[in-house]
């Protein structure tokens, strides 16, 4: 029978969908607050013939050089930075992903964080639980608008990675009559065809912006994009947003913009060295913080689970997976060995 290993407890209807395509499941780690101990994850990695892994599991080539007869990785994510890919292709393992029913849920969650952090909802909100409100005032909470409210001035949005999740947040952008600045180096077209958005180059958007939020991938290219001199660049009343990845932030320089008044605040879903976060981040007061929940909504969830359970299938079955980000592996000598000792 073929085998498929979940390193972690997916939504049902992932297992549902695994099961009925008559596939043996065995999950690595069935307490959702513990990761999966490495030994575990080598030993479900030798066991199956497809992992399904989680955006937690660091699927290195180690892991996946023991064993000949993987057929496939079905990452539950659209972020696929934990796999490295290079490694899986040259191995002919393709390597595949959950990409679009996530996009709105991100989206929404962006745009939660932009006015949370502007309009200081969850120091309010601590401020109403701890029966600190006595007497309404005109200096209570005062905030950032998000729209232009009493200035009159459009406020700046600036979007950095403009795929399908920064396009998205664009949008948004309209209905809080912003104007939307967007850089992306590999989606110049998309970004020049989007009804809202217009390009800048990375220095200039962050000069100009009053929201920057990001959502490139994490790639050695990306990593620490948002450091010092970058944050420096900003407005001091500017506000970042991440629902990326957190080493797209160096964290550090972060905490010191923070501190000082480089910038007036940041909102963050995803952390530098998850799920620990730098030391000062917490007890920042301009800050709202919230644990890598940008696509936790019910429906999205299950959505995902029961797409990666059809790549994992796929994977099985010697199959394109619907969501290959290896394509090319179909063609190599090393995917075509494996297929060869398929059950
Ligand atoms: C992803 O899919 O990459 C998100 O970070 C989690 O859903």
């Amino acid at each position: 029978m073929s085998r498929v290993f979940v390193t972690r407890r997916i939504p049902q209807a992932g297992f549902d969908a695994l099961v009925e395509g008559k596939a043996e499941v065995r999950v690595g780690q069935k307490n959702d607050e513990a990761p999966v101990a490495r030994r575990v994850l080598e030993d479900g990695a030798r066991w199956c013939h497809v992992l399904l892994s989680l955006l937690t599991e660091t699927v290195d080539r180690p892991l996946l050089s023991a064993n000949p007869a993987l057929l496939g990785v079905a990452n539950y994510a659209v972020g696929f930075d934990n796999v490295d890919l290079a490694a899986a292709t040259e191995l002919g393992i393709p390597v595949s992903n959950t990409p679009g029913v996530l996009t709105d849920t991100t989206a929404d969650l962006t745009w939660a964080l932009i006015l949370a952090a502007a309009r200081r909802i969850p120091e309010a909100n601590a401020y109403m639980t701890a029966g600190r409100y006595k007497l309404w005032g005109p200096n209570l909470m005062l905030g950032a608008d998000v729209s232009p409210g009493g200035s009159g001035h459009r406020k700046v949005l600036g979007v950095i990675g403009f795929g399908r999740i920064g396009a998205a947040v664009a949008r948004r952008a309209v209905g809080f009559e912003m104007d939307v600045l967007a850089y992306d180096p590999y989606a110049r077209d998309g970004i020049d065809a989007h009804p809202a958005a217009r390009w800048a180059d990375l220095p200039d958007l962050l000069r100009r912006s009053d929201f920057v939020t990001l959502h490139p991938r994490l790639t050695a290219e990306t990593h620490h994009l948002i450091d010092a001199r970058a944050l420096a660049l900003m407005k001091r009343t500017a506000f970042l947003v991440n629902v990326s990845r957190g080493p797209v932030v160096d964290e550090h320089a972060l905490v010191r913009a923070l501190q000082d008044g480089t910038i007036a605040g940041a909102a963050l879903d995803v952390f530098e060295h998850e799920p620990a976060m730098e030391p000062g981040l917490a007890e920042c007061g301009n800050v709202v913080l919230v644990p890598h929940i940008a696509s936790a909504s019910t429906d999205t969830r299950d959505r995902m689970a029961i797409m990666a359970a059809a790549n994992a299938l796929a994977h099985l079955a010697g199959e394109c997976a619907p969501n290959i980000v290896n394509p090319e592996v179909y063609e190599s000598p090393a995917y075509r060995e494996r297929l060869a000792r398929r059950p």
